[in-house]
């Protein structure tokens, strides 16, 4: 059966298309039965209600508290068949951190995207951060989530150079293009049941060291992208 997944978004949800797409091409066995967000107004809805996939959203400001918010949405969630061992959630641009008791409603089973090559820049402007400080490689990392913020097991990176005086905006587009290959390649390994959590590492099983790119997009990725996720150049 294809891995249940809702996804979390809170703005304009390329990561969430790269996966939907992964899907279609028949790259990751999984099926999204839901997307949800705390912006009404965030295109990543926008995206899912295209595929018909079911939405829900409210503003968490509506809610007396975090807790009252996230028992909400994992309310929700689970009514779409997503609960603790079965199916996972994904945060793919979900600018709110999970309470503890959302966290414990899915273990080992929510996974978030960061456009920085972690424990470097966590925080919401990872790689305008990582421009600012004038580093010579940037990046992106997939990985589980935990109580800390853009803290859990890294299950795949990617590295891309930084250029200098490039700027912060065209760094992150040049980042978001790798994310679009490590976040399906990360939740394809998942709904396959190729990944283990030892501690803080991410065990994935047959994967290969590394992917390098090439002059047009110079990268390089760990565990290696398989066929049917490398970015196109
Ligand atoms: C991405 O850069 C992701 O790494 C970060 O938020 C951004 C979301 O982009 N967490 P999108 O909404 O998927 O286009």
């Amino acid at each position: 059966m294809p891995m249940p997944l809702a996804v979390l978004v809170s703005g304009g949800g390329s990561n969430l298309q790269s996966i939907l797409d992964k899907i279609d091409a028949g790259c990751i066995d999984a099926e999204v039965r839901v997307v949800v967000s705390n912006k009404a107004e965030a295109y990543g809805l926008e995206r899912a209600r295209k595929r018909g996939i079911p939405t829900w959203s409210r503003p968490h400001t509506e809610f007396a508290s975090r807790q009252a918010f996230d028992a909400e949405m994992v309310r929700v969630i689970a009514d779409h068949g997503i609960s603790a061992g079965t199916g996972a959630v994904l945060l793919a641009g979900f600018m709110r951190m999970l309470t503890p008791e959302f966290l414990r409603a899915f273990p080992e089973a929510v996974v978030n995207i960061h456009p920085a090559l972690l424990p470097s820049f966590p925080g919401v402007h990872g790689a305008a951060d990582a421009a600012d400080y004038g580093v010579r490689l940037a990046g992106c990392s997939v990985h589980f989530v935990d109580e800390i913020m853009d803290h859990g097991p890294v299950i795949i990176q990617a590295a891309v150079p930084a250029l200098p005086g490039e700027g912060g905006e065209a760094l992150a587009a040049r980042i978001l293009r790798l994310e679009h290959s490590i976040y399906p390649q990360a939740v394809a390994w998942l709904a396959a049941g190729r990944l283990k959590i030892e501690g803080r590492h991410v065990m994935v099983k047959r994967a290969q060291p590394a992917t390098w790119g090439d002059a047009a997009l110079p990268y390089l990725a760990s565990p290696a992208l398989e066929p049917g996720f490398l970015p196109a150049s």
